[in-house]
């Protein structure tokens, strides 16, 4: 079984990088102490700090190399197009790598035969040009997005992003005309007693209470879903869910928008997560992270009759670059030829493993997810479902010092994202040291 290599953490080489990168980088990155390791290197799902730690990697750089880290095909497509042409800014030229991703991204994305894509550098972006791109193609004033959302940080992105306070505070005013509903979370579903049984409750709170009380939906311009919830907590909806969206949204003209820059590109095990569902199909479709596996592309996928802004409407001097595209189209190859398989083969496989570790561990509760998009929460009791972030941070620390990088999501979840070429020995060394880990904890 391959295994990591822990030499000594921190290491001296690391306590002297730290001590810089506090004196020069912003402090606003969330760096919780979890992780004390300087990363230097990477290949697949295996990570070498500059201490000579070496690291199983089940972050991906946040669900970002969807081909692991250094793939040899990606960095040849990145070496190659890099000796020939780095930019050139697509916001007033043409260049092949450009057309030739967009043609790509035009025949996988789910939505309408006929599709344009508006490319940017990041998620954020992506989802900017998508609330513009909404606003502008319906006249409409007003976005829904869901409590527990995080679809990035720029203003606009920010006030679609429910996920934590601390991520808006001291930040308003915000984008007005956002207005935040209930996201389809049945394992902490709050309206049980409101609507007896489901049926989608959270649902028709949007068209008994949102629709009648707040906002008149013919205002809606679209609505923003995580088809599972990322940041917010890894929370899957129940099946049949995003079916009923799409109806009530096209019943009133409101634009699905689908939020993929977390879940897409192969990692929950087919190409897109909304694909899950049979038929459901996006009107604009955000793409990022995993699109390039690690170069900064973002991507805004529509249909030609809703991507209908006139020129100098919308535009980004380094969005889609040649290396990023080519670094995509890259990406899109492997994912095609095989590792979005994978990550549905490996990730069943890990997610019953996950499952008989909840039904061991008194403190292990709630194991979810599709293909590689997997988490448990840390609960008080399996009964209570208390979130116990103290004890999660404790899980994720600990294993870290172990040698495997996990990362947190929601109030008390742990996430399970490695690379799509995970293989099951991997996934089996993440369980056996995640199993020592959380004796270590409990103290069992
Ligand atoms: C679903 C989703 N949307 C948008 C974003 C924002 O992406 P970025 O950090 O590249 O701006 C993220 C980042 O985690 C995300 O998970």
């Amino acid at each position: 079984m391959p295994k990591p290599e822990i030499r000594k953490l921190p290491g001296p080489e690391f306590e002297a990088l730290v001590k810089r990168d506090k004196k020069y980088i912003s402090p606003s990155y969330t760096r919780d102490g979890l992780y004390s390791a300087a990363v230097e290197r990477g290949e697949g799902v295996w990570v070498w700090d500059v201490d000579g730690n070496k690291f199983l990697d089940f972050a991906a750089g946040i669900a970002v190399c969807a081909t692991g880290h250094c793939h040899p095909r990606v960095v040849e497509a990145i070496r190659e197009q890099a000796g020939k042409l780095m930019h050139m800014s697509g916001t007033d030229f043409y260049y092949p790598p450009q057309v030739n991703l967009a043609e790509k991204l035009a025949e996988i994305v789910p939505g309408s035969p006929n599709k344009r894509v508006f490319f940017s550098n990041s998620g954020a972006e992506a989802v900017e040009a998508g609330m513009k791109l909404a606003r502008y193609h319906t006249r409409r004033p007003y976005w829904l997005a869901y409590y527990g959302a995080f679809h990035g940080r720029t203003f606009g992105a920010l006030s679609l992003t429910s996920s934590k306070a601390v991520q808006r505070e001291h930040f308003a005013p915000l984008v007005p005309q956002v207005i935040h509903v209930p996201y389809p979370d049945c394992y902490r579903c709050v309206f049980n007693e409101t609507y007896p049984g489901c049926d989608f409750a959270c649902l028709k709170y949007v068209e008994d209470v949102v629709f009648k009380r707040e906002v008149d939906p013919e205002e809606v311009a679209g609505f923003f879903v995580e088809p599972i919830q990322g940041e917010g907590g890894y929370n899957v909806p129940p099946q049949g869910y995003m079916k009923a969206l799409r109806e009530l949204l096209s019943k009133h003209g409101i634009l699905f928008i689908d939020d993929e820059i977390q879940a897409g590109m192969g990692r929950t095990g087919k190409m897109f997560a909304i694909e899950h569902e049979d038929g459901v199909l996006p009107d604009i479709v955000t793409i990022a992270k995993g699109i390039a596996s690690g170069m900064p592309l973002g991507a805004t996928v529509a249909s030609s009759s809703v991507m209908d802004w006139q020129p100098g409407a919308h535009a980004s001097t380094f969005g889609g670059n040649p290396v990023s595209c080519a670094a995509a189209l890259a990406t899109i190859n492997e994912l095609e030829s095989g590792l979005v398989d994978n990550a549905a083969k490996v990730g069943a496989y890990l997610k019953g493993k996950l499952e008989d570790l909840a039904e061991r561990w008194e403190h292990v509760a709630n194991p979810r997810g599709r293909g590689l998009m997997l988490a448990v929460d840390i609960t008080r009791s399996k009964e209570s479902k208390e979130s116990w972030p103290e004890k999660r941070n404790a899980v994720i620390r600990q294993a870290f010092m172990r040698g495997l990088i996990i990362l947190p999501c929601g109030g008390c979840g742990i996430r399970f994202i490695p690379a799509l070429l995970v293989t099951r020995e991997e996934a089996d060394t993440a369980l056996s040291i995640l199993a020592d880990t959380l004796k270590e904890v409990f103290k069992r």
